[in-house]
């Protein structure tokens, strides 16, 4: 006759309440415990009445959810204050509450409770997911209305914060009653440790017939459940202490449960004592491992003549024979889990030498739960928090910010390590309404790359400290209410390249760094020395052996032209920027660009009087320069002979000040004087894209297919910052190779902004002008036909300038009359052979796929139709996938090295349709990504997931 029980339906006896009043403790007792009862209203602690000890209520622990009382009918007279009430969680996918204070490392007790009660009066208790900090702690599976889940762990927390979550599975609304930390010796229960926490699965207290033991019976507040089975067994049971010496029993079990123990009851007829648990098998097949503890003490005296010797084994497991001892507690465990089985029996077995029979004081049995999941770098942790509370951030920010991964912060984008700390890599809190200054704390996301706070109203100045994160590489602050200039710091990371800045459409910005200041005098000539943006006056300082460079220049430059230079027109800039259209845009900020400002005089001094000539444009010649601190520079001086080209000097004056971008050639100032005018850039040592592809002298080497990508996805870069990231946007209205510029770096930048014209897409009278501009070869049919440019014009020049870096050629080309290289490529790629119509310089060193995306992306680009043409976002992450597949292509497979001039490396077909080849490509690519991702998101779904089991061990 077997009589099983639930060790759960035992757990509702007894636990009485009432209640006293103390002040409110959101910090842990002089125990180091944190009690907190869930869902009470106001501020005031009270006492438990069981076991003396404060409960706080939770509104300093969690900012969400809603108090509610369990249904009358569920509140009995023995049922304790704290599972009256709960909070709840209807919004928000994941709920937190945040312990602080607490030791950082040591291993603690964590015990959750729930008691639904119908509080909803939906009558239909919820199953939603329980985390300790980054690590699942179990599903809770409230069984009945009236029943209270208890779920406790043993973990060590890592840091002196614990955030216990509630993460709702779309199986009803998450729910706590009650919440508990208790601190344990980090000797006490070996098998947890920094990697793994156990879970409870049941603690049993044999031979107490009414009462739970905890605290103060038990120091450490373990729930010990009383259990007796007069059918099965006898009582037997002291008054005197039994001892516990950590030296032989590392779980210290409490005296008052080891005092009493159950022996097979006479009548039995058996001298055994049978236990068991049956495992539940888990989703997917994988077990929970389990780990038993069983503790014994011998209660009686014995007689001379008697013993007590018996066997313990489960399943297939035998520990020696062993007697206890008079008094002290011993305990037998498994150091690891107990192989996987669908159920566990457990037996005591006297020895034939035995004259009494085997007796048992208390068992525990856990299931491993896994805590290798780290969380966030704690630095990143205290800085978006203080972002969080500073501008009361309303998304899902709760818990840790990064982890687990699938309930990561809206906004933010973090990089994951294998055991360490997540860092957050990018924080887009645009359009959330945020309003004040811009917070230091965000200096202190140190490893934050990319930062987009646009679109809120942040106030004030744009705070200099920024400039410290050495990892950001973006910045959006356009669209809020800033004022003041852009901090030096920002400026310069933005000019060697490091940063891009977005602030455009901050009415109260002053965009010049030095106009914002108050004026440089320039009385004495002393001041020549000092007339330079200020950024690079902190450099002339350090570097003093160039200023003694500058002298002598400054000396040669001022012998031969002394007689040729005029008295200086002090025309104020800002009357020629007012004779501008209205409709430019730009107008309004024209009185900015006077600081900028070099003399003729000057000019002649940094290009050692115009000796040379590092280009010639429509406007005039190019110089070569250095500025005072040994910055070489170039100057593009307007050709005095010419009456064009002042607007257009203007304009990109204007235009070059406003903006900065890594991708845009920057101007360094300006020059108008007199006559004359001249605009001062940073030198690009590699001169122009289109000198690159031709090889503008045999021997150089030419450019390779990744160099040449690289500089479409720069330029592309650019071209997209001037579309997007200016308010209003920019049409360049001149893209072409000749346009583009590269650094020693080979790095590419757009240049010649003279024809560029803001676009309002709000304003419905698109720009409209009577006169073509552009390049032949390069114009967009489409403005051709209505004269109004917009910004897929530029996308169509850049679809031409694309070609020419795939094919080498110009864009209009003799085969052997003049033909457009667009028609010239259809042609070549209908028949379906990409070698036909690449730069055969690049000696087949590329990945044909990569070329033959670039090919398409580039004839998409130029569709007769505009609404056909992909925006400049779309292309910056067209030829970013092209440099992926570049990259790919030379860390990985050689076989496909080389082209074998026919798409079939991707696809068999061969009829002329162009976009198949292309698509089935970036189908099959697409197809091979989602599986991935999503057998990647189900393995962080399961991973170290151990549902709670519903029986403990059972008599039998
Ligand atoms: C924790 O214990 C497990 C099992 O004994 C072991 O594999 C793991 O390495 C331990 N982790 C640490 C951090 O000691
Ligand atoms: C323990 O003490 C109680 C009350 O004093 C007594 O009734 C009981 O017999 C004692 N038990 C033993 C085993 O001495
Ligand atoms: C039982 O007792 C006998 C005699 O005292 C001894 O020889 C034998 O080893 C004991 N057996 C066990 C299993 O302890
Ligand atoms: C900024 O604040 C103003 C007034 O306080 C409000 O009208 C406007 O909607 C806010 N803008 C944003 C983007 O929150």
């Amino acid at each position: 006759m077997r009589k099983r029980t639930s060790w759960l339906l035992l757990l509702l006896l007894g636990l009485a309440a009432t209640a006293g009043v103390l002040e409110a403790r959101a910090q842990p007792d002089s125990n180091g415990f944190v009690s907190i009862d869930c869902g009470l209203p106001g501020t005031a602690n009270y006492v438990d009445d069981a076991t003396k000890l404060s409960y706080a209520p939770d509104a300093a622990f969690t900012e969400a959810g809603s108090n509610q009382n369990i249904s009358d009918q569920y509140i009995t007279s023995t049922l304790s204050k704290r599972y009256l009430s709960l909070r709840s969680f209807p919004s928000g996918m994941r709920n937190c509450y945040t312990v602080q204070s607490l030791e950082a490392g040591l291993k603690y007790l964590l015990r959750a409770e729930f008691m639904y009660g119908n509080y909803d009066g939906l009558n239909k208790p919820p199953i939603f997911d329980l985390y300790a900090g980054v690590n699942l702690w179990s599903r809770v599976n409230v069984s009945s209305s009236g029943d209270v889940e208890i779920l406790e762990a043993i973990v060590v927390v890592p840091d002196d914060i614990l955030q216990v979550c509630l993460v709702n599975t779309g199986s009803g609304t998450p729910f706590i009653s009650a919440l508990e930390l208790r601190p344990l010796m980090n000797s006490i229960y070996p098998q947890a440790n920094a990697t793994q926490g156990l879970l409870l699965l049941a603690r049993i207290n044999f031979g107490e017939s009414d009462a739970i033991v905890r605290y103060p019976d038990d120091p450490r507040d373990r729930i010990w459940i009383p259990w007796v089975d007069d059918t099965l067994w006898d009582v037997i049971s002291t008054n005197d202490t039994v001892q516990s010496n950590l030296d032989y029993d590392s779980f210290e079990p409490p005296s008052k449960v080891m005092q009493t123990a159950i022996v097979p009851r006479n009548s039995n007829g058996s001298n055994d004592i049978n236990l068991y648990w049956i495992s539940e098998m888990l989703r997917r097949g994988q077990a929970p491992e389990y780990i038993p503890i069983m503790h014994f003490s011998e209660v009686q005296v014995l007689q001379s003549n008697d013993m007590r010797e018996f066997t313990v084994g489960i399943n297939n497991l035998q520990w020696p024979a062993f007697s206890p001892v008079y008094l002290s507690s011993y305990a037998l465990y498994t150091s690891d889990p107990l192989p996987p089985a669908t159920s566990y029996d457990v037996f005591l077995s006297a020895t034939t030498n035995s004259t009494l029979p085997p007796l048992i004081n208390a068992v525990e049995v856990y299931s491993i739960i896994s805590t290798t999941n780290v969380g966030t770098d704690s630095s990143d942790v205290s800085a978006i928090t203080a972002i969080k509370g500073e501008y009361r951030v309303q998304k899902n920010w709760a818990g840790d910010p990064c982890n687990p991964k699938t309930y990561a912060w809206d906004g933010l984008t973090c990089s994951y390590a294998i055991s360490s700390s997540s860092r957050i890599t990018r924080v887009n809190i645009s359009f959330s309404g945020l309003d004040g200054d811009v917070s230091d704390s965000f200096a202190n996301l140190m490893a934050v790359q990319d930062l987009d706070l646009s679109h809120n109203n942040f106030t004030g100045s744009i705070p200099n400290i920024l400039s410290q994160l050495t990892s950001l590489r973006f910045l959006d602050l356009s669209s809020n209410q800033l004022s003041g200039s852009i901090p030096p710091g920002l400026l310069k990371r933005i000019q060697d390249g490091s940063l891009d800045l977005r602030y455009g459409n901050n009415p109260n910005l002053c965009t010049n760094v030095d106009s914002c200041k108050p004026p440089i005098k320039r009385k004495s000539k002393l001041a020549i020395y000092i007339v330079v943006p200020v950024v690079l006056v902190a450099v002339i300082v350090s570097v003093v052996g160039l200023v003694i460079l500058f002298l002598r220049r400054k000396r040669q430059g001022s012998t031969s032209t002394r007689n040729t230079v005029k008295p200086q027109n002090e025309e104020p800039m800002s009357y020629a920027v007012a004779s501008l259209p209205p409709s430019d845009a730009y107008g309004q900020s024209s009185l900015k660009l006077e600081n900028r400002r070099f003399t003729y005089k000057e000019l002649e001094m940094i290009t050692n009087n115009f000796q040379h000539v590092l280009g010639q444009g429509g406007f005039g010649k190019v110089y070569d320069g250095f500025l005072e601190d040994g910055t070489q520079v170039a100057v593009k001086l307007r050709s005095q002979s010419s009456n064009q080209g002042v607007k257009e000097f203007l304009s990109e004056a204007q235009i070059l000040t406003r903006i900065h971008h890594k991708n845009l050639v920057s101007m360094i100032g300006y020059c108008k004087d007199g006559q004359y005018m001249a605009l001062v850039y940073e030198y690009m040592s590699e001169g122009t894209l289109q000198e690159q592809i031709a090889g503008k002298d045999r021997n150089v080497k030419h450019l390779t297919w990744r160099q040449r990508l690289r500089a479409a996805l720069d330029s592309a870069h650019g071209l997209e910052y001037l579309h997007k990231g200016c308010n209003p946007p920019l049409i360049h209205r001149d893209v072409k190779a000749t346009n583009i510029l590269l650094n020693a770096k080979l790095e590419a930048k757009i240049a010649d902004f003279g024809l560029s014209r803001a676009f309002n897409y709000d304003n419905e009278a698109h720009i409209s002008t009577n006169t073509l501009v552009g390049t032949p070869g390069y114009v967009d049919p489409e403005y051709q036909a209505t004269m109004q440019p917009t910004t897929k014009s530029d996308v169509y020049s850049f679809g031409v300038v694309l070609l020419e870096l795939v094919t080498g050629r110009q864009a209009i080309l003799y085969d052997p009359k003049p033909t457009n290289i667009i028609q010239w490529v259809r042609q070549r790629l209908a028949r379906g052979n990409i070698e036909d119509i690449v730069d055969k310089r690049m000696c087949g060193e590329y990945d044909v796929n990569s070329v033959w995306k670039v090919a398409d992306i580039a004839l998409k680009c130029t569709m007769q139709a505009t609404a056909q043409r992909p925006t400049m976002t779309d292309v910056v992450a067209q030829l970013q996938e092209c440099v992926e597949l570049e990259e790919g292509h030379r860390t990985g497979d050689e076989g496909h090295r080389t082209g074998d001039g026919t798409r079939g490396n991707f696809t068999g077909s061969s009829n002329n349709d162009l976009d198949l080849g292309y698509h089935t490509y970036v189908a099959n690519r697409q197809s091979t990504k989602v599986t991935q991702t999503s057998t990647a998101f189900e393995m962080d779904q399961n991973f170290g997931k151990v549902p709670r089991m519903g029986k403990g061990p059972v008599a039998r």
